[in-house]
């Protein structure tokens, strides 16, 4: 087993630390190798996504990837901005299906911005279409405007675009997944406006006849924006577009507390996976030892039981974490009063430590 070791920038570098700390606590035979990406990259190598770094994520059985992003970085060119890395790798390694599980734990649900009632024992998988949409549909760019009543004006412009196989390919990642659990997709759209999305409503429609045994339910996303504030408990598997999916998830992570606990995995055809935080690089608080590298450790999890097939590895680190919430330990992000405020380094040694107490 290989994995790819990208840790990135702000943050990125000291959660990634932690879970190579635990992964390594494990005792498995996994190699790992670390490379540069983002903006460390672009200091580096005078590019995000170099292609040393492309190569070693290709030829890994999985890559763990931390953050990207600098404020500083803001004013390059877009091609090498940061973010071009993570979109670069999601492209490069076909990583269509995406899975960013919103979960409330039991005893972090006072730090949620809802109320407790609301958010009790929310158990949400949201799946995400990563490498299609307006995120990546052609043409874009400036022009002058062709015509409408601003014609001649300089106007920029991006191309909403979904395929039927890329639509099929996402529609039977998320009923499979369903089955596994809850046995309901809502599938989010916007097919009251959008071609492209009534075009993803037909198609999922489609696919789910195979699916008998699992409910298939459409949903605005406007709505869905709605009923995630005001009913989170009645999804089971949220299923989306790249851009729809960008914005529910990150709404999605406020329900459960704080986005510095959710993990995320990027799937293509051949279970090759991306494990990243769902959160970003957070450059007001790097390197000062504060942040939450939870959301690293549990994405290490997801990576073990996905991409390297070692369920039960994945079940202690699943294990260790609930049991250090347990025992009353936080970053600053999940902090409430009687509880016991730790820092980035702690909180990995008290994963490390709940492992070795578990042999
Ligand atoms: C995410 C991020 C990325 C996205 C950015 C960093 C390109 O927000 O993974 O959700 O928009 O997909
Ligand atoms: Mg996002």
């Amino acid at each position: 087993m290989k994995i790819a070791v990208l840790p990135g920038d702000g943050i990125g570098t000291e959660i990634v630390a932690e879970a190579v700390k635990v992964l390594r606590a494990l005792d498995l035979q996994i190699e790992m190798e670390e490379a540069k990406v983002g903006g460390a990259a672009y200091e580096a190598h005078g590019h995000p996504l170099p292609e040393s770094t492309l190569k070693l994520a290709k030829q890994a059985d999985a890559v763990l990837f931390g953050a990207v992003g600098d404020w500083k970085y803001d004013k390059l060119e877009r091609s090498l901005r940061p973010e071009q890395a993570i979109l670069g790798l999601r492209k490069h390694l076909e990583l269509f299906a995406n899975f960013r599980p919103a979960i409330c734990y039991e005893e972090l649900t006072h730090a949620s911005s809802l109320k407790p009632e609301l958010v009790a024992g929310l158990d949400i998988l949201i799946i995400r279409e990563l490498t299609g949409d307006i995120y990546f549909g052609q043409p874009r760019g400036r022009r002058s405007a062709p015509d409408g009543a601003f014609a001649g004006q300089p106007e920029a412009f991006d191309t909403m675009r979904y395929s039927r196989p890329e639509i099929e390919r996402i529609a039977h990642v998320a009923f499979q997944a369903a089955r596994k659990r809850g046995k309901k997709v809502t599938s989010v759209d916007k097919a009251n406006v959008l071609e492209t999305f009534q075009f993803w409503k037909d198609v999922v429609t489609e696919v789910h006849t195979q699916y008998p045994d699992v409910e298939l339910e459409h949903m605005y996303v406007d709505n869905a924006a709605m009923q995630l504030v005001k009913a989170p408990k009645k999804f089971d598997v949220l299923f989306t577009g790249n851009m729809f999916g960008d914005i529910l998830s990150d709404e999605a992570a406020m329900l459960t507390g704080s986005i510095g606990m959710l993990p995320s995995a990027s799937l293509n055809a051949r279970g090759q996976g991306l494990y990243e935080p769902s959160h970003g690089s957070a450059p007001d608080i790097a390197g000062q030892g504060v942040a939450n590298p939870l959301a690293t450790i549990l994405s290490a999890a997801m990576m073990l039981r996905f991409s390297l097939n070692q369920p039960e590895a994945a079940e202690r680190i699943d294990r260790a974490v609930k049991s250090v919430l347990a025992q009353g330990l936080r970053t600053a992000d999940i902090y409430s009063d009687g509880t016991t405020k730790v820092g980035t380094k702690e909180m990995g040694d008290a994963v490390v430590a709940r492992l070795k107490a578990q042999d």
